[in-house]
């Protein structure tokens, strides 16, 4: 097949694209495909040209755009098929806002969190205390994220989260490991267990550099837990109504799991999860492309 491999684009997650997808064409020529590799700009009709040139695209794009729906949009109104999430999913998993309150309406526990829609005035406090994790709405990997320990430091930490991107969401900062949990096709895969080396947790350094964090998969949990996890994953890729395949990220606390979010054009970097977790599941990267293209086409 002649495959429109997308990546790049221009959201703080270009370079983790670009390296995931080295990793995705290599495995695409040792699957035989041809590869015609294309990094997003603002052309689109250029972009549905080049897809319609193509039998697929796969999407290696993280953040918008590209997790947000737009490219998939795109690919629909081309009628050319590619990997996972149809737009209106994509776009729910991205804005961290809105799903999670899809999460609390399928009864999927969530910490509390506040929305700013904009900049809030001087003397902002959420409703609950901190530590806090305050991020972009749709962002990932970590980006311009930070852990508010001190109620001083929020002002610097959401102009951080403000200057990259148009919203914020200010959530509570649970104490507990990470774990995370991937979805393929309608099967839940052998979660991971994170552990950051350095750091408090698990930052963009801890996710990228090599060795710079434990990640141990299966994670060396209870059945009991590994099974609690594989449910919500399910619950959380069906709450938003997504396709393919999807990585629920959680921090396990006393209380039990608790749902931070979900990805569904998760890392494919030689560091990222999902390609560790479908390893575990007997799945070598090319098979996991080549059963994402299947699923894809079905
Ligand atoms: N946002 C990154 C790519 C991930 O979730 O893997
Ligand atoms: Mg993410």
């Amino acid at each position: 097949m002649k495959v429109l491999l997308v990546a790049g684009g221009w959201s703080s997650e270009r370079e983790v694209s670009l390296s995931g997808a080295a990793q995705i064409e290599k495995a695409l020529l040792a699957l035989g495909h041809k590869v015609v590799p294309f990094d997003l700009s603002h052309d689109f009709p250029g972009f549905v040209a080049a897809a319609q040139a193509c039998d697929f695209a796969f999407l290696n794009l993280h953040g918008a755009p590209g997790e947000d729906g737009l490219p998939q949009a795109l690919l629909d109104t081309a009628g050319v098929p590619y990997q996972g999430s149809g737009p209106a999913g994509s776009f729910l998993a991205l804005n961290k806002a809105a799903s999670k309150q899809l999460f609390r309406q399928a009864g999927l526990a969530t910490p509390r969190s506040a929305f700013l829609p904009t900049p809030p005035g001087d003397g902002f406090v959420p409703d609950f205390g901190p530590p806090w994790f305050v991020k972009p709405t749709s962002g990932g990997s970590s980006v311009s994220m930070t852990l508010v320990r001190d109620p001083a430091d929020l002002p610097e930490a959401l102009a951080r989260a403000f200057a990259s991107g148009d919203t914020a969401l200010v959530e509570e900062g649970l104490a507990g490991p990470e774990l995370t949990c991937a979805v393929l096709g309608d099967e839940a895969l052998p979660p991971i267990l994170i552990r950051p080396k350095a750091g408090e947790f698990f930052d963009y350094a801890s996710k990228y550099e090599l060795d710079a964090a434990e990640e141990i998969c299966p994670a060396p949990v209870p059945d009991t837990l590994v099974a609690e996890l594989g449910r919500i994953s399910l619950a959380a890729h069906k709450a938003l109504g997504l396709s393919g395949y999807s990585r629920a990220d959680f921090i396990h606390t006393e209380s039990g799991p608790m749902l931070l979010e979900v990805n569904t054009l998760p890392g494919m970097t030689r560091t990222s999860l999902l390609p560790k977790s479908a390893q575990a599941a007997g799945l070598s990267f090319p098979d996991l492309i080549a059963r994402l293209m299947e699923l894809g086409l079905a």
